[in-house]
C-alpha cells in the first residue's frame, strides 16, 4: 500500500480512537491515574501494567503527541519533554558517562553549547567542538571513546548545512551514535532518522507548536535507545504538561501547510534581499550561491523558514534596520506564524567580544530572520523600507 502523505499523517496520526468518539484528542490534565488493586499499582510502577500511572511516567495526551511526531520523523519511539533543552539534556546526559567523548560544532544553539563546553566536563565527559561542519571536520575529531556525534543542520546563524548521511556513515564506522537537532528544518523538510541517524531532538517551541505560545521538546529515535533513556528522563523530570502537549498536537495538524509557506516566503524574501544594494550577503540554503545548497537540495524537501543577511554599515546599520521594521517583530525564538528578527551583535550576542563574535560568524550587520506566514509582498515592503530608512 502507498505510504500516506505528510499532511494525512500529521492530521490523523496513527489513527487512535478517542473516548466518546471525540475527534480532537482529549486533554488529560491529571497528574495521577487510579488503579483498582495493589497488584495493578505495582505492575504500573515498573511499566508492566496496562494503562497509565503518573504523568511523569506517561500521559495519554502526551503519548498521542509522541506517536504523531515519531510517525512524521520515521522513528520507532518518542519522548516528549517540557522544552527543547529538556530533550537535548536528557539525550546527552542520559547516554554519556564519565570517560565518554562527544563531537559537536561550536556553532550550535547557545544553551547546547553551554551543556557541551561547560557542564559535561564536570562529569568527566569531554567534548571536541569543531569550527567547520563538513564530514571531514567531524571525522578528524573522532576518538576511540567518542560515543555521540552531534549535528544541528541548518544551523545558527549562517544556515550552514551538514551532510547528515555522510556524518552518519563516518560516525557509525567508528561505533558512535548520531544525534541531530532538527529544529530549524522541522520534520516536514528533513528526516535525519531516514538517513540513519540514531536520534532526533526538536524544540517543539518552534515550528511544531508553530504559534509562539507553547514551550516543548521531543526526542525521537530507535526504540532500544529511547527505552534506555526513559528511566533517566523520569528521574531528570523535564515532563511536558498535557495541555502544552495538546497545543503542540493542534499545531502539528497544519505543520505541512505552514512549512510550505515558510519555505516559499523565506526563498522569496532571500531572493529580493540578495539583490538589494544595502545588503552585503544573504545566508539561505535555498540560494544556489549558498555553500550548503547542493547538500540541502539532496537531504531537504524545502529549504526552511530561517535565513540571515548582512547589512552594509556595521552594527549601527543593523540596529537601525531591525528597529525600523514594522511588520516583522524584534524578538528571539523562531518558527512562529509571525516574522521574528534579531540583530545578534547588538542584542543576543552583545556580551561576546567582537573577535569571538566574528569567529562564530556573527558579523556586525548580521540580521537573523525567522520568516513567518504573512503575505510575501508585505514582508518585502517592510524589509525594503527598513533598509532604505534614513
Ligand atoms: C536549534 C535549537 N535547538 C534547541 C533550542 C532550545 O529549545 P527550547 O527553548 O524549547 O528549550 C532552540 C531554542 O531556541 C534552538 O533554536
Amino acid at each position: 500500500m502507498r505510504e500516506r502523505g505528510f499532511n494525512t499523517k500529521a492530521i490523523h496520526g496513527p489513527g487512535t480512537r478517542f473516548p466518546l468518539q471525540s475527534v480532537s484528542p482529549p486533554i488529560y490534565e491529571t497528574t495521577t491515574f487510579r488503579y483498582d488493586t495493589v497488584e495493578e499499582g505495582a505492575a504500573l510502577g515498573v511499566d508492566r501494567g496496562e494503562g497509565f500511572y503518573y504523568t511523569r511516567w506517561g500521559n495519554p495526551t502526551t503519548v498521542e503527541l509522541e506517536a504523531r511526531v515519531a510517525l512524521l520523523e520515521g522513528g520507532e519511539m518518542a519522548i516528549a519533554t517540557g522544552s527543547g533543552m529538556g530533550a537535548i539534556s536528557t539525550v546527552i546526559l542520559g547516554l554519556l558517562q564519565s570517560g565518554d567523548h562527544l563531537v559537536a560544532p561550536r556553532a550550535v544553539y547557545q544553551a547546547s553549547y553551554e551543556l557541551f563546553a561547560q557542564i559535561l566536563p564536570r562529569y568527566g565527559i569531554t567534548a571536541t567542538l569543531i569550527d567547520r561542519v563538513d564530514v571531514e571536520a567531524y571525522e578528524a575529531a573522532l576518538r576511540p571513546e567518542t560515543k555521540i556525534v552531534y549535528v544541528e543542520t541548518p544551523n545558527n546563524p549562517l544556515l550552514d548545512v551538514t551532510d547528515i548521511a555522510g556524518v552518519v556513515r563516518t560516525a557509525h564506522a567508528h561505533g558512535a551514535l548520531v544525534v541531530v537537532d532538527n529544529t530549524f528544518a522541522s520534520p516536514y523538510n528533513q528526516n535525519p532518522l531516514v538517513l540513519d541517524a540514531d536520534a532526533v531532538v526538536h524544540s517543539m517551541t518552534k515550528y511544531l507548536g508553530g504559534h509562539a505560545d507553547v514551550t516543548a521538546g521531543i526526542i525521537v529515535g530507535r526504540r532500544d535507545l529511547l527505552l534506555q533513556l526513559r528511566p533517566r528522563f523520569r528521574v531528570y523530570g523535564p515532563v511536558l504538561d498535557p495541555f502544552a502537549a495538546w497545543l503542540v498536537l493542534r499545531g502539528l495538524k497544519t505543520l505541512g501547510l505552514r512549512m510550505e509557506r515558510h519555505n516559499q516566503n523565506a526563498l522569496g524574501l532571500a531572493r529580493v534581499l540578495a539583490k538589494h544594494s544595502q545588503v552585503e550577503r544573504v545566508h539561505y540554503p535555498g540560494l544556489p550561491e549558498h555553500p550548503g545548497h547542493t547538500i540541502a537540495h539532496r537531504q531537504m524537501r524545502g529549504f526552511g523558514g530561517m535565513m540571515s543577511f548582512e547589512v552594509r554599515g556595521g552594527i549601527a546599520a543593523g540596529a537601525r534596520v531591525v528597529e525600523a521594521l514594522q511588520t516583522a517583530v524584534m524578538a528571539v525564538s523562531l518558527g512562529s506564524v509571525e516574522t521574528l528578527v534579531t540583530h545578534p551583535a547588538s542584542t543576543t550576542s552583545v556580551g561576546i567580544p567582537a573577535p569571538d563574535r566574528a569567529r562564530a560568524g556573527i558579523r556586525e550587520g548580521l540580521i537573523r530572520v525567522s520568516v513567518g506566514l504573512e503575505d510575501l509582498d508585505d514582508l518585502v515592503d517592510d524589509f525594503t523600507r527598513a533598509l532604505e530608512a534614513p
